[in-house]
């Protein structure tokens, strides 16, 4: 049965949304006192530029939410910036002018009944907390805390909360990868430690959300996002296997226990323990963090999963190494992790033009191994899936043609609709992206967007994708 058919199987109320992320979407990274973030002087220092305008969503946001009500959405991801309500992080006053900017950016949601889903952080801590050492100082945890109540209590109008977007991401790209700034690479200790402490930052934000909604009626919900890039074993040989289950310990399996388990669970840890010693790492827990985890466990009301990739993964006894492709030329990554596994292509699958597998398959088997594993797990959101591609430019009558996109999206949708039929309470599905925007480690050429936007004039052009999604949308509506 198509997709278009199947479709029209979801209930009332099944969230149809897109994607964004304030970095990588505002621009006027100077404007009304914004402080900069981790990416600003990193940016100019490796010759790059500042993403300004990006997809110029400051000032361009209406044009977009009208474009998404349009297109059959009901929902958009945007993420509030940190740096435009406290600059530094945690100053002593909120910038009223970033905080008047957010409000008039929901009451714009709100017109259009496009609903936001409005994450805390996404990959842009303060430059300020940042030169401190990021989440690996609790400085920035406690500066964190303190400017969520402050969103918490002034942002009312938001019915859904996501703490931190991506933790596994972040401190992969930070410290093994090191394709983010501060670029470590296979800096173990600091990759592991950074996974703890955003998974007690994220810990402590849902506590005090669920604490302040008994005594404050905030109305809302709260959980976390992550990305899952589950791993499977290159062949059945043990070696292989056991390379996988380190893997996914170190890259699945410890946030996704910190935050639904409330606690590493022996195997994780045991595994987790190897590979700190292959490398000679560390990790240091706090006295009172793993009752924050075990308290924030069962209260969030969410689970936003991204899902992009899977990986398969070969035992490997060598040194770390790593090359990351950043520019879409294909076959130039590698990734071969000490005391884990290398990752190796499996003939058949294919790959997009940066290395990524396509695999839709690890999606539904991600789906149906955290909801047996999780007795906690709340209701899943697919808060990001895309295609990354070198898109066309419009054609004559301004539509672009992305049928790469639309068939990526039709094999993944495909698997949570099998998944859901199987009883995962998936509720609601956002593509990224919304429209083309600054790719953090790739720049403007790794296009995502549902709307292409030609970066010199800022014009909008809608692709193909775009009707596909919207002929969806109204196919779930006439169904309802
Ligand atoms: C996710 C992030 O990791 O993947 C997004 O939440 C990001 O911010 C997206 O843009 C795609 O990654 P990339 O590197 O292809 O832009």
């Amino acid at each position: 049965m198509s997709l278009l058919n199947r479709v029209q199987q979801l209930p009332k109320g099944f969230v149809w949304g897109a994607a964004t992320a304030a970095y990588q979407t505002e621009g006027s990274t100077k404007v009304a006192g914004k402080g900069k973030t981790m990416w600003d002087d990193y940016l100019v220092a490796q010759g790059r530029f500042l993403p300004d305008p990006a997809s110029d969503f400051y000032n361009r946001y209406e044009e977009d939410i009208r474009l998404s009500a349009e297109h059959g959405l009901n929902a958009i991801r945007v993420s509030i910036a940190w740096t435009r309500i406290f600059p530094n992080g945690d100053d002593a006053e909120p910038l009223a002018e970033g905080v008047k900017h957010y409000h008039e950016l929901f009451a714009c949601c709100k017109k259009y009944g496009v609903e936001p889903y409005v994450s805390l952080h996404h990959f842009d801590s303060p430059a300020a907390l940042f030169n401190q050492g990021d989440w690996l100082n609790r400085k920035t945890v406690d500066a964190y805390v303190r400017y969520a109540e402050f969103c918490f209590r002034e942002f009312r109008e938001v019915k859904n909360w996501f703490t931190i977007n991506e933790l596994i991401s972040l401190s992969h790209s930070q410290y093994i990868q090191g394709n983010f700034p501060p670029n470590h690479h296979f800096d173990v200790t600091s990759g592991i430690q950074s996974q703890h402490n955003e998974l007690v930052a994220h810990a402590r934000a849902v506590n005090l959300y669920k604490d302040l909604d008994e005594t404050e009626h905030l109305g809302g919900r709260i959980g976390m996002v992550n990305v899952l890039t589950p791993a499977y074993p290159a062949t059945d040989s043990p070696a292989d296997q056991h390379a996988a289950d380190l893997y996914n310990a170190f890259y699945t399996d410890f946030i996704m226990d910190g935050a639904f388990l409330g606690h590493y669970s022996a195997r994780t840890l045991s595994l987790i323990n190897e590979i700190l010693r292959a490398n000679n790492a560390t990790l240091t827990v706090e006295d009172s963090d793993m009752e924050e985890l075990a308290k924030a466990a069962p209260r969030n009301d969410m689970f936003g999963l991204n899902y992009y990739q899977s990986a398969f993964i070969a035992a490997y006894d060598g040194e770390s190494t790593n090359s990351f492709n950043g520019t879409g030329d294909k076959g130039t990554s590698c990734f071969k992790f000490k005391g884990v596994g290398q990752q190796v292509d499996m003939p058949g699958i294919p790959t997009t033009d940066w290395d990524w597998l396509i695999y839709p398959q690890g999606l539904y088997d991600t789906l149906k191994h955290i909801s047996a594993t999780y007795p906690n797990l709340p209701v899943i959101y697919i808060t990001e899936n895309g295609l990354g591609h070198k898109d066309p430019e419009p054609d004559a009558n301004g539509i672009v043609a992305d049928p790469e996109r639309i068939d990526f999206v039709d094999q993944h949708m495909e698997k949570v609709l099998q998944a859901r039929a199987e009883g995962v309470d998936v509720q609601g599905y956002f593509i990224w992206s919304l429209q083309d925007q600054f790719s953090w480690a790739n720049g403007y050429n790794k296009r995502y967007g549902l709307f292409y936007i030609d970066f010199d004039t800022q014009k909008r052009y809608i692709k193909q994708s775009a009707l596909w999604y919207k002929e969806l949308a109204d196919t779930m509506a006439d169904a309802q």
